[in-house]
């Protein structure tokens, strides 16, 4: 089995349930509060290996509480966190979530995400070579991303960015990832605002991988642009359902399929985890998306 290297935060999660979302200044009451495991790092790790997949994570914890708890949820979840490193001057990443009618806002502190710097990833580069696909999100300084791929780019490596939160991307950041994987909003920022979705789609095919919420995902694959819609769900929670889409993405590709089928499987995936509260809780394992399929296909 190839073997994903994941490079990203990790977050305690603290979320509020509210029927009405605050104005500001406004103090409302809300629903329901929990503490989850999340951090787009750890969220997209969780995803592969919930599907099967030879998962190492690549981040920074503060050595607390927090910290040790989400180590204890990674084990739990057969993501290997061997490499992951716990600092005494920065507290564990945390964000701050409101979930409004299934949807959410949140705000993220990054706390040890923002010491998952050069030096550490230079340390750790024998292992991350070792790996066949490497996933990459953005919670963590951009400086550091920008030296890692550039180091793997010489390595045939499947890099793959999901460029999430979003700033303006550089053409040759963009030339060393074999795949992009914004939301439409993010797709504008990574462009500085000079976009055009067909164009940038056109530009980069079979590369630029932009995810549509219910109206699905598109790409061009190098003859014509393919739509893979999304699935009909009952949506609860959507956070991490794009963390959902790019670890069963990387899973997909670390099995060797190809683009389209990996696609298909990450919407299916990403679907699924909407259908729970919380970031990871929702995740599929293969068996569950497999019986999905069975599912979809005895409605057909
Ligand atoms: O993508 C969802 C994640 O964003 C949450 O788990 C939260 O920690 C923030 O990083
Ligand atoms: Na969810």
């Amino acid at each position: 089995m190839n073997k994903i290297a994941v490079i990203g935060s990790l977050n305690m999660d603290l979320v509020a349930v509210t029927d009405i979302s605050p104005k500001m200044g406004e103090t409302v009451i809300g629903k329901d509060f929990h503490m989850f495991p999340g951090g787009k790092g750890a969220n997209q790790a969780t995803a592969a290996a919930r599907l099967g997949g030879s998962v190492k994570l690549f981040g920074t914890l503060g050595d607390d509480q927090h910290g040790k708890f989400l180590l204890h949820q990674l084990e739990n979840n057969k993501v290997d966190g061997s490499s992951i490193q716990m600092r005494r001057d920065a507290p564990t990443g945390c964000a701050i979530i409101e979930i409004c009618e299934a949807q959410n806002r949140i705000i993220v502190v990054q706390g040890a995400n923002a010491k998952t710097d050069e030096d550490y990833l230079q340390k750790k580069i024998n292992d991350l070579l070792e790996a066949d696909v490497i996933l990459i999100s953005m919670e963590i300084p951009m400086q550091p991303i920008e030296y890692i791929i550039k180091e793997l780019a010489d390595h045939e490596k499947i890099i793959i960015l999901n460029p999430a939160p979003a700033v303006p991307l550089s053409d040759e950041l963009i030339s060393h990832c074999t795949y992009l994987l914004p939301n439409e909003h993010e797709a504008k920022i990574i462009f500085n605002g000079k976009y055009e979705e067909t164009e940038a789609l056109k530009k980069y095919p079979n590369k630029l991988v932009i995810t549509k919420g219910e109206q699905g995902v598109t790409f061009f694959n190098g003859q014509k642009m393919e739509t893979v819609p999304a699935i009909k769900v009952n949506p609860v929670d959507s956070t991490g359902a794009g963390d959902t889409f790019a670890g069963a993405f990387s899973y997909a590709l670390s099995e060797e399929k190809p683009l389209k089928e990996c696609i298909q499987y990450a919407v299916i995936a990403a679907g699924l985890s909407v259908e729970k509260r919380g970031a990871q809780s929702g995740m599929p394992t293969a068996a569950e998306v497999k019986e999905y399929c069975s599912r979809a296909a005895v409605d057909d």
